[in-house]
């Protein structure tokens, strides 16, 4: 058995004849600096980790494939969008998709309350479209200036390590906008019962653009085929006493078995534009658009049928982005949208290393192949120039690699305004929609929602305390009332505070009010 197996050599391809001992002075003698194969060996081990994920470090991987439907309900893809991969029918475009938790460390428990990431790599034929997503399609926040104070607040104490209540909801009393986000959260849905029955989302608000170079705004979503399903926080308890890594472990086992989770890749779609008509900002990602009169239009759908062959080299170092968008699909001004955009491929930099595009999980498939006169850096492993190899140029007159075609209509968005610092968005209620969701759960997700807020209010001080009842009341009379009977917390004197500061008072921002830090003369 053992003369069949390939040899094992130290990475400089030595034969490695004794795996067992160092080498050593004797047999119980000292250790001698040339121990090349054993200092190879541990200096290598010595630098295993990388670090992980500021935020969703937490995740498992699988490979799979996309494929479009070449419409957008009833009508051609084309009509919105000149992108291939969503026009192009009998196409498998490989997609490389990780799940995760956002708040806790790599090795935490999978049954954490908190949003479930959603992360897809399409390796398209026109390069590669990364679709950064969550299970729920709202956001705690609209502005990426706050993303550092909000994951702060809710990751552990610098002091104690812990968890606490206490930072979370201070940090919400003083942003309204999460009121949404948070009731999504709390309720059965902040615990997904696994990866494979589970929504997903782009949340952020995207634009679609056709080849005659007009723009539609667009939400993307995933619609599990496998059906949604979620936890109380009782029966996530009851699991977590048992397994920590159970989302990880169903998903690879559904696919071992051969039972390929599926999802409906689905749009929403509304004309480029301000859109004062409506009761909320498109491009504020605390609100949703209203499915009645955005309905949600089948475009294609995804696969997962293989396990990633070793975690490290694919899901751990696996990148995606906000900014990796293909031809025909393309920004809009959500100002999340813009601050992920510059925070993903910075992270990546520093977290994998500058060419973590050269790793195979990351770089495009073959009929995208990179070109780029980008070179050198920490373990560049191939110049990617294509045949000619002196020309790290563009333009010359003696060859190298030029530029592509342009289109023949491109987009081309026209903007003017005032520089400044927009502290709400145009048409935020932020207690409306939170409201809607109250009014709208089951009362079994209800039951769970009001409990997990009241039991987690207890343990914070009063301040807290009163001021999140106040906005929960202004959400929806009957949940600030539940919130406050489970944690006794005076109801009357929680509605007697004052709106915040600098804060429009519920119900009071409306459609076409615009509030900015220093109004423009
Ligand atoms: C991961 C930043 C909002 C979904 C990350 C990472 C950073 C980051 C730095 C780590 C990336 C890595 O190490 O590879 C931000 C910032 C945000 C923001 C600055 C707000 C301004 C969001 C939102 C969503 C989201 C709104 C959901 C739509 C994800 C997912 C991952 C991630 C799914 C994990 C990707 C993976 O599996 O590798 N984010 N994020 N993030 N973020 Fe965000």
């Amino acid at each position: 058995m053992s003369e069949q197996r390939p040899t094992l050599t130290t990475r400089q391809g030595h034969p490695v004849r004794d795996n067992q001992a160092m080498r050593s002075v004797g047999e119980r003698g000292p250790a001698t600096l040339e121990n090349y194969q054993f200092i190879e060996k541990i200096t290598h081990f010595d630098r295993e980790r990388i670090p992980e994920r500021v935020v969703h470090a937490r995740g498992t991987g699988a490979h799979g494939y996309f494929e479009a439907y070449g419409k957008i309900g009833d009508e051609p893809a084309s009509k919105y969008t000149r992108a291939r991969v969503l026009n192009e029918t009998g196409v498998q475009t490989p997609v490389f998709v990780r799940f995760s938790t956002v708040i806790g460390g790599k090795e935490s428990p999978e049954t954490a309350r908190d949003p479930r990431g959603f992360a897809v790599k399409l390796k398209t034929v026109d390069g590669n479209w990364d679709l950064v997503g969550n299970n729920l399609k709202v956001f705690f926040i609209r502005d990426a200036i706050k993303f550092p104070d909000m994951i702060h607040a809710f990751k552990p104490d610098p002091v104690s390590n812990q968890q606490e209540p206490w930072r979370f909801y201070d940090f919400i009393c003083s942003h309204p906008e999460a009121l949404h986000m948070v009731t999504w959260v709390k309720s059965p849905w902040g615990i997904p019962a696994n990866y494979r029955e589970m929504e997903g989302s782009g949340v952020n608000t995207y634009k679609l653009v056709n080849d005659q170079g007009i723009a539609h705004l667009v939400k993307f979503h995933w619609q599990p085929k496998q059906g949604v399903r979620n936890l109380t926080s009782q029966q996530a308890a009851e699991i977590q006493a048992h397994d920590t890594s159970h989302a990880t472990r169903d998903l690879y086992d559904a696919i071992e078995r051969g039972e390929f989770p599926e999802w409906e890749f689905c749009v929403q779609v509304m004309s480029d534009g301000e859109h004062p008509e409506l009761e909320f900002d498109p491009l504020d990602d605390t609100k949703r658009w209203p499915e009645d009169r955005f309905p949600l239009l089948p475009v294609g759908r995804m696969v997962l049928d293989k396990n990633p062959d070793n975690v490290f080299a694919e899901t751990e170092q696996s990148a995606f982005g906000t900014g990796v968008l293909v031809d025909g699909i393309d920004f809009s001004d959500d100002k999340m949208l813009q601050g992920r955009t510059l925070s993903y491929s910075d992270t990546q930099r520093y977290r994998v290393g500058p060419n973590y595009l050269q790793l195979p999980i990351n770089a495009p498939q073959e009929k995208a192949v990179a070109r780029t006169n980008q070179r050198d850096g920490q373990m560049t492993f191939y110049v990617d120039g294509g045949e000619e190899k002196h020309i790290n140029y563009e333009p010359s007159l003696l060859g190298g690699l030029g530029e592509a075609p342009q289109p023949e209509k491109d987009y081309h968005q026209h903007v003017e305004g005032h520089l400044g610092r927009y502290q709400t968005s145009r048409t935020a209620d932020d207690y409306q929609q939170a409201g809607d969701r109250y009014r709208t759960f089951a009362d079994w997700e209800r039951d769970d929602l009001v409990n997990n807020v009241g039991n987690d209010l207890k343990k914070c001080p009063e301040v807290i305390q009163l001021r999140m009842v106040w906005h929960l009341w202004h959400c929806d009379e009957d949940y600030g009332r539940r919130v406050a009977e489970i944690a006794g917390i005076d109801l009357e004197k929680a509605k007697a505070l004052q709106p915040l500061p600098g804060k429009p008072a519920p119900g009071e921002n409306r459609p076409g009010s615009t509030y900015s830090g220093g109004q423009p003369e």
